[in-house]
């Protein structure tokens, strides 16, 4: 049975930082659209409750954590990142598994803690699928470590939210935006009336 990742130092880091973005976005946005993925013990929603956040979901691929979120009462679905989500988001939210393996990790909590060789593995998959699910002007927080090595960031643009110093690494939480297709879209048409009127 896989376990469920108890709220840690990683977690209320996060959470902190949480509370002090969040009202910064509801100031601009009254009714965002926020998905955490990897919600765990639904440490984050709680959070994001707590911020008066309405349209909230998590996921998970651990069942047991999607059932304990749901008993929370929270919007919970089963998925592989984002594997059964349709939908685009104002805000995404990860607290990802970054520790390099490590063969001692029984595999019950391995899941939840380990992404690969060198960590990144799920970060790099998430930064990939993440942006399709981006509404224009959509942001993603994004917790990582020192420990989590080659992570490619690839065309996202990242801020540094806070860093957290801990006994054996260091903690950061970012703020990306993307350029999503359809701001893409906007860019491309621009350019090419541009050309047009240039050429002409
Ligand atoms: C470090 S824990 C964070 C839990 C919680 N959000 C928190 O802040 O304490 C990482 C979570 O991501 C989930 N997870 C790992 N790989 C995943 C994947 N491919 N898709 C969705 N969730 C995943 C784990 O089951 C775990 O609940």
């Amino acid at each position: 049975m896989l376990e469920i990742y108890p709220p840690s130092d990683d977690s209320y880091f996060l959470s902190n930082i949480l509370k002090k973005e969040i009202p910064k976005l509801l100031n601009k946005n009254k009714n965002p659209g926020v998905l955490e993925v990897g919600c765990g013990s639904g440490v984050q929603l709680s959070t994001l409750k707590g911020l008066e956040v309405k349209s909230l979901l998590g996921l998970d691929i651990n069942q047991a954590a999607v059932n304990h979120c749901r008993g929370l009462g929270f919007n919970c679905i089963l998925s592989d990142l984002f594997s059964n989500i349709k939908k685009k988001f104002d805000l995404i939210i990860f607290n990802p598994p970054y520790l390099p393996e490590d063969k001692d990790e029984p595999k019950s909590s391995r899941l939840a803690t380990t992404g690969g060789k060198e960590g990144s593995r799920i970060i790099n998959k998430f930064l990939k699928q993440a942006k399709k699910h981006l509404n224009e002007n959509g942001k993603i927080i994004l917790l990582t470590s020192n420990l989590a090595k080659k992570i490619y960031w690839k065309d996202y643009k990242k801020k540094l939210l806070g860093k957290k110093k801990l006994f054996f690494e260091e903690l950061y939480v970012w703020e990306l935006n993307a350029p999503t297709d359809s701001s893409l879209g906007v860019y491309l048409g621009r350019f090419l009336i541009s050309y047009k009127l240039f050429n002409t």
